[in-house]
């Protein structure tokens, strides 16, 4: 991947024939990538069949953080559906380019998946919110001044969040609140001002991840869900400081509820 020459699509494919060797699974419908705070969903979606090292596939690189697990599972539903479950994401301020970014997305569109649901913990700015709160993603602003998209390749972004499949969380959670997602590129959490102008140009979550994921997801002509975890409201919004170790932790908290929520949204579809 790290070769421009190299064609991202052609890695995506031999990533998913990867997956189906190791797991003897050829074809997988849906697609979850775990965030922080929403690792547990896995077991509750139904049962991982297989669990394989990220490392073991073609394009994934190490995990990078504590609270990111470097695994990919396929995950048998009750109604026998398929699901590639990836705790391995890379995030775009690593430093590895946007094609490792969505290279985990490109390779569940590769094996089968037809939606794709992403989830990350993320920084809330409504007040209203508290830690641990779970919220759809109705839209984004990318501000990584980056795109996964190579070359004059114009596509749509209308509806980018499914509003087919937001309506069937909402159906199951009808207290679920919405709000558009800022892609920072991170790894500085955002000043006061950042988080200001964020408000005024639409954004209620500010985050490190997801955006470049989606455009991916809708180029490879997937449905998209996104969902964030609000671990802490962004920086101006609480007076108290941001640290990593509060993000974890109100992970860990909200982790049953929102796993379940989750869980109960992919039986749905
Ligand atoms: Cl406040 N900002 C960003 N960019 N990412 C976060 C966050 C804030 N809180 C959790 N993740």
């Amino acid at each position: 991947l790290d070769d421009p020459a190299a064609d991202p699509f052609e890695v995506a494919r031999d990533a998913a024939a990867r997956i189906a060797e190791l797991t003897g699974v050829e074809h997988h419908d849906l697609a979850l990538t775990l965030g922080s705070g929403w690792g547990r969903a896995a077991e509750l979606i139904g049962e991982t069949t297989h669990t394989i090292p990220a490392t073991e596939v073609p394009g994934f690189s190490k995990p990078a953080l504590e609270g990111h697990v470097g695994t990919l599972r396929s995950v048998l539903l009750p109604n026998g559906t398929r699901a590639l479950v990836i705790g391995a994401r890379t995030h775009y301020y690593e430093g590895h380019g946007v094609r490792r970014v969505v290279h985990s997305v490109r390779t569940a569109a590769a094996t089968g998946a037809s939606v794709m649901i992403l989830t990350n913990g993320a920084g809330g700015i409504k007040e209203h919110w508290k830690p641990g709160t779970p919220v759809l993603i109705s839209d984004h602003i990318n501000l990584t001044a980056d795109s996964p998209l190579e070359g004059a390749t114009f596509i749509d972004l209308t509806d980018l969040y499914s509003s087919r499949l937001r309506a069937i969380a909402h159906g199951l959670a009808p207290d679920l609140d919405e709000g558009v997602y800022v892609q920072f590129r991170g790894p500085h959490y955002e000043t006061p001002a950042e988080v200001q102008m964020a408000k005024t140009i639409g954004g209620h979550i500010v985050g490190m991840s997801t955006a470049l994921e989606a455009i991916a997801a809708r180029q490879a002509g997937m449905e998209v869900l996104g969902f964030s975890l609000i671990t802490n409201l962004a920086a101006g919004i609480q007076t108290t400081p941001l640290s990593h170790q509060e993000v974890i932790e109100a992970g860990r908290a909200a982790e049953p509820v929102i796993s379940r929520l989750l869980a109960d949204v992919v039986a749905a579809i």
